[in-house]
C-alpha cells in the first residue's frame, strides 16, 4: 500500500486554500464584513467548523446546482446536509409555494394538507398517528417528552456518536463508560448523567445492561450513524435492539431525518422495522421548515389516557408556526410529487455510479481507504473497512486528509459535506455531476499518492 505522507498531505493543503482564497472574493469580504454583527462571527455559531478558510456565501441554488457570490458553480453533492436532498427548489414545490402563500400563512388552525401527509406517512411506515414540528431536533424533543411522559421513566438512550439536532439530552458522549456532555456542547442544562444514558453503537450487550435499570424511557437511535461518518448497523442490530427495547419496556424512536435516503418511507419502511415512533425532519418540506413525529396506535392509546376527558390541556410538545398552512403545503407538495418511489430508484442509480466510481479508485491506488453507501447517501472513510462505531471513526479520523478532499473538491466545482466526507444524490443530480467528482477524487488521489512529486 503507498504512503500519503503527512508532509503531502500538508503541502496540497497549502496550495488549495491559497486557490479558495483568490477564488472567493467577495465571499471573504462579506465574511469580514459580517463576522463582528455575529455571535462566533459567523451566521450560525457552527459554522466555525465549515472546511473552508471563509465560509462561502450563496447567491443561489436550483436542482443540484449552487453559485456562490463570485458566480463560482458547483455540483452539490452536500445539498444542505440533507435539507436539500431533493434538489434546491423543485419546479412542482415552487409553484405550490407561490399559490399558498396567497392564502393566509399561519392560522393556528388545521387545513386539509395536514391530514393528507398523515394519512401518506401512516401508509410509508406503518404507524398510524402523526403531528408536525418545525425541525426534527423538535419533533425528537416531543417524541422524548411522549416517551417519559407514558413510561414514568426520566432517562432517554441514545448511542455514542449520534446527533439528534439540539436536543438537550441527547448531546452526549461516551468517555471511558461516563457519560458526559460531547465536545462543543454549550452550556447543557444539568449533568448528562442525570438525563441521558449511552453505549456503543453496534453493542447489543450493553444496550441490554443500560435498559435492564428500568430507568430508561425511549431508545432514540438512527438506524445508521450517519453524524459522525456512516456507522453501519450489524446485521442483527435492528431486530436485537427491538428485542432487547421491548423485553425492558423501553420505546423506540428511529429517526430518519438522514436514512430517509433509504427510501419513500425511510429504513424502516425498506427494511421493516418496528419503532413505537418515527421522526423525520429536514428535506420533507424541500427547504421548507417542517419535521412530523408518528406514533403507533398503542403510544397513542397510552397517551390520550393522560388527558384528562373533561379538561385536556397539553403544554410541552407542540410549538404556535408547528404545522403552519405553508409548511403543510410544501410537505405535502413534495409527498405527493417528489420524494416517490420513481425519483428514489433513479437516485439509488446514480449514488451506486457515484459509489463504485470512488471504489474503483480505491483500489486503483490500493489505498487503506473503503466507501458506503446507503441508498442515496454515499460516504467513504480512510480505513480499510467500515467502522462499526463512533470510537472507531474518531480513532481513524483524519482531519487535515479530510479537509484537504473537501477543498480539493471545492475548489474544483464539486461541494460535499463538510464535518466528514458524505454526499448525496437528487432527482436532479446526473451522471454527468458525479462522473465529475469522481474524476476530481481520482486526480487528488493520484496527487496523495504521488511520492515522486513529494521527493522534488
Ligand atoms: C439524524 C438527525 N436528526 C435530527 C437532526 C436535527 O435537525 P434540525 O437541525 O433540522 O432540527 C439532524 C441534523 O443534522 C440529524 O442529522
Amino acid at each position: 500500500m503507498p504512503l500519503i505522507s503527512r508532509q503531502r498531505i500538508r503541502n496540497l493543503l497549502e496550495r488549495e486554500k491559497t486557490a479558495f482564497e483568490s477564488a472567493h472574493p467577495t465571499s471573504r469580504k462579506l465574511a469580514a464584513e459580517s463576522a463582528p454583527h455575529f455571535i462566533a462571527g459567523v451566521q450560525m455559531p457552527w459554522l466555525v467548523e465549515w472546511e473552508s478558510p471563509f465560509t462561502l456565501f450563496v447567491d443561489k441554488a436550483k436542482g443540484a446546482q449552487i453559485t456562490d457570490v463570485d458566480g463560482n458553480d458547483y455540483v452539490d453533492l452536500c445539498l444542505g446536509d440533507t435539507g436539500a436532498m431533493f434538489g434546491h427548489s423543485p419546479d412542482v414545490l415552487v409553484a405550490a409555494v407561490r399559490d399558498a402563500v396567497d392564502q393566509g400563512l399561519t392560522y393556528m388552525l388545521p387545513t386539509e394538507d395536514g391530514a393528507r401527509i398523515a394519512a401518506e406517512f401512516a401508509k410509508r411506515t406503518g404507524l398510524p398517528r402523526w403531528s408536525f414540528t418545525l425541525t426534527a431536533t423538535d419533533a425528537n424533543r416531543f417524541a422524548a417528552r411522549i416517551a417519559r411522559a407514558i413510561t414514568g421513566r426520566p432517562k432517554i438512550l441514545v448511542f455514542d456518536g449520534c446527533y439528534h439536532g439540539t436536543h438537550d439530552e441527547t448531546l452526549a458522549r461516551l468517555d471511558d463508560g461516563r457519560v458526559n456532555p460531547r465536545e462543543g456542547s454549550v452550556g447543557p442544562p444539568v449533568p448528562l448523567e442525570q438525563t441521558t444514558r449511552v453505549v456503543e453503537f453496534n453493542d447489543l450487550a450493553a444496550l441490554d445492561e443500560a435498559l435492564s435499570h428500568g430507568d430508561v424511557a425511549c431508545v432514540l437511535a438512527e438506524p445508521a450513524l450517519t453524524n459522525c461518518g456512516m456507522v453501519l448497523p450489524d446485521d442483527d442490530f435492528h431486530a436485537g435492539m427491538r428485542e432487547i427495547t421491548r423485553k425492558h419496556g423501553v420505546l423506540l424512536i428511529i429517526d430518519e431525518t438522514h436514512t430517509i435516503s433509504s427510501g419513500p418511507g425511510g429504513y424502516t419502511q425498506a427494511y421493516g422495522l418496528e419503532p413505537d415512533m418515527f421522526v423525520l425532519g429536514k428535506p420533507i418540506g424541500g427547504g421548507i421548515p417542517a419535521a412530523v413525529y408518528g406514533v403507533s396506535e398503542d403510544i397513542a392509546n397510552r397517551f390520550d389516557a393522560l388527558l384528562d376527558p373533561e379538561h385536556p390541556v397539553v403544554v410541552g410538545i407542540g410549538g404556535t408556526l408547528s404545522g403552519n398552512a405553508l409548511s403543510l403545503r410544501a410537505v405535502r407538495t413534495m409527498l405527493e410529487n417528489v420524494i416517490t418511489e420513481e425519483n428514489f430508484q433513479y437516485m439509488f442509480s446514480i449514488a451506486e455510479r457515484l459509489e463504485e466510481g470512488i471504489r474503483a479508485t480505491i483500489e486503483k491506488h490500493n489505498i487503506p481507504w473503503h466507501v458506503s453507501r446507503m441508498g442515496a447517501r454515499v460516504e467513504y472513510g480512510h480505513t480499510v473497512k467500515p467502522r462499526r462505531t463512533a470510537r472507531e471513526v474518531e480513532d481513524t479520523t483524519d482531519g487535515e486528509l479530510e479537509q484537504l478532499l473537501h477543498l480539493y473538491c471545492l475548489n474544483r466545482g464539486v461541494m460535499i459535506t463538510p464535518f466528514h466526507n458524505m454526499m448525496l444524490t437528487s432527482p436532479s443530480t446526473t451522471a454527468e455531476h458525479v462522473d465529475l467528482h469522481n474524476r476530481i477524487f481520482a486526480d487528488c488521489v493520484e496527487e496523495l499518492t504521488n511520492v515522486a512529486a513529494e521527493v522534488a
